[in-house]
């Protein structure tokens, strides 16, 4: 049973439920997203942490932020591909879109110099964002973004060597840039709530499992900073619908009063203080009310502490399996298809997968055979396929036995070369003048 996940090693991850009640991670429900893509259709991303902020930010309309980084160790692959489709997504519902190329964790943690990441940041994956549909964003460099390395080095003061040698398996032999980078990660999911870039807006962080302990971490920092904390009274004890805490234990009184005088303001008059219990008592408030009052009180804070920021929410997809079986890696160039491959070339690449069929014809015809563990049914379903008949008709004739392997794998190969055909095209396209639109040189 794995007790830690490590962002930094090529561990394979295969039952998500299993790892979602482990860690916490709430089940994700694409039910009332505008025209969801394939991906949140077909439960590619099962996870979320706090997505409720970035759901009602949809819904009215508000702003909000997507946020990605990217480290540059090799090329650009399929399964990279995930993030950036939901970016794109998003983008598309409003989100303004913050793209960190993490070049100070690539040095950290794989000693890659800052002048390498810095052409492949740009050659082997912005320009395929940009060719996958991506509009114009922010796409800056950690190593150049004063906010970010500021944040990395004043917010930890909430965090402890125990809690990161805990949480990373870092131990006495660590080299100190490596303990830094995650800490970096933290400046880039919350600067963009800096009044100098997007000021408090709910921030949407779309990532593999693998990264989820610097989301905890992000998330514990984020909430450390706060003032006021929000508790319903499920239980009664207070007499009140709601309890607002002040969880500092300096100016308690002063940050009561201020918050009743907000609160007062905004027409929720049945409030009483009490000071001794460092809070307010609320009635007649609903939940819709609720999540009003800690948007009013977020901003309150934020009047005298530049470091109050919305916890940052977070998506979790599942991982794309390497057309050899294991898991699709940049080392392990059979094992992927890159969005340069040459069409032949990944046409031969899939035309070769670990497929889910029989060993014998004769056996396929009778059983099936098994697309939940088909690497080509896994492109369809993630990739290659948008309609959904279409793949329930893959699906079907597979598990019936009048699908066989040798065509399906044709079909894949072909739909594959296509795509990657026209990408390529769309990539050639691209110069400097469109990638000024894109990249922030600080
Ligand atoms: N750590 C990420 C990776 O290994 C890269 C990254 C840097 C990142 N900053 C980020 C991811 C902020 C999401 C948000 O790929
Ligand atoms: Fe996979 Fe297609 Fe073979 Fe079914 S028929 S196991 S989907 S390759």
């Amino acid at each position: 049973m794995t007790s830690r996940i490590d962002p930094w090693s090529s561990q394979q991850y295969a039952d998500y439920n299993r790892l979602r009640h482990q860690f916490g991670i709430e089940a994700f429900d694409p039910e009332g997203l505008p025209e969801p893509t394939k991906l949140f259709r077909r439960g590619v991303i099962f996870g979320q942490r706090g997505f409720d902020s970035i759901k009602r930010a949809i819904d009215e309309k508000r702003p909000f932020v997507i946020l990605t980084g990217l480290m540059p160790s090799g090329k650009m692959h399929l399964g990279h591909k995930m993030t950036i489709d939901q970016v794109i997504y998003f983008q598309s519902l409003g989100a303004e879109v913050y793209i960190s190329v993490a070049d100070i964790e690539s040095y950290g943690a794989r000693g890659m110099d800052f002048s390498l990441t810095k052409r492949l940041a740009i050659d082997e994956y912005i320009k395929n964002y940009i060719a996958l549909g991506l509009e114009p964003g922010q796409v800056y460099f950690q190593s150049e973004r004063r906010a970010v390395k500021d944040l990395a080095f004043v917010l930890p003061t909430k965090i402890n060597l125990s809690q990161m040698k805990a949480m990373y398996g870092f131990d006495g032999s660590t080299n100190m840039s490596h303990v830094f980078s995650p800490l970096v990660q933290i400046g880039d999911i919350l600067h963009v709530q800096l009044e100098e870039y997007e000021g408090l807006a709910p921030t949407l962080v779309p990532v593999g499992i693998d990264q989820d302990p610097h989301i905890r971490l992000t998330r514990d920092v984020a909430n450390s900073f706060r003032v006021y904390s929000v508790r319903k009274d499920d239980e009664g004890k207070w007499d009140a619908d709601v309890g607002i805490f002040v969880k500092t234990n300096e100016d308690v009184e002063k940050h009561i009063d201020r918050a009743v005088e907000m609160l007062k303001r905004e027409g929720y008059a049945d409030c009483k203080k009490n000071y001794g219990y460092k809070a307010i008592f609320l009635k007649g408030v609903d939940d819709d009310d609720v999540e009003k009052i800690k948007v009013h009180l977020l901003e309150l804070e934020r009047k005298t502490n530049p470091y109050s920021f919305f916890s940052p929410a977070s998506t979790y997809h599942r991982f794309i399996t390497g057309l050899t079986g294991g898991k699709m890696s940049s080392s392990v160039p059979e094992s992927a298809v890159f969005l340069s491959d040459e069409p032949e070339e990944a046409r031969k690449k899939v035309m070769s997968a670990k497929t889910g069929g029989r060993v014998t014809l004769a056996e396929q015809k009778e059983k099936g055979g098994v697309p939940e563990e088909c690497v080509i049914y896994e492109l369809f379903v993630y990739h290659l396929m948008d309609s959904d008949s279409e793949l329930e008709d893959v699906y079907k004739t597979c598990k019936d036995g009048t699908r066989m392997c040798g065509n399906c794998k044709k079909q894949c190969a072909g739909l594959m070369a296509d795509f990657l055909e026209s990408h390529r095209k769309k990539v050639e396209a691209i110069d400097e003048t469109v990638l000024e639109k894109y990249v922030k040189w600080d």
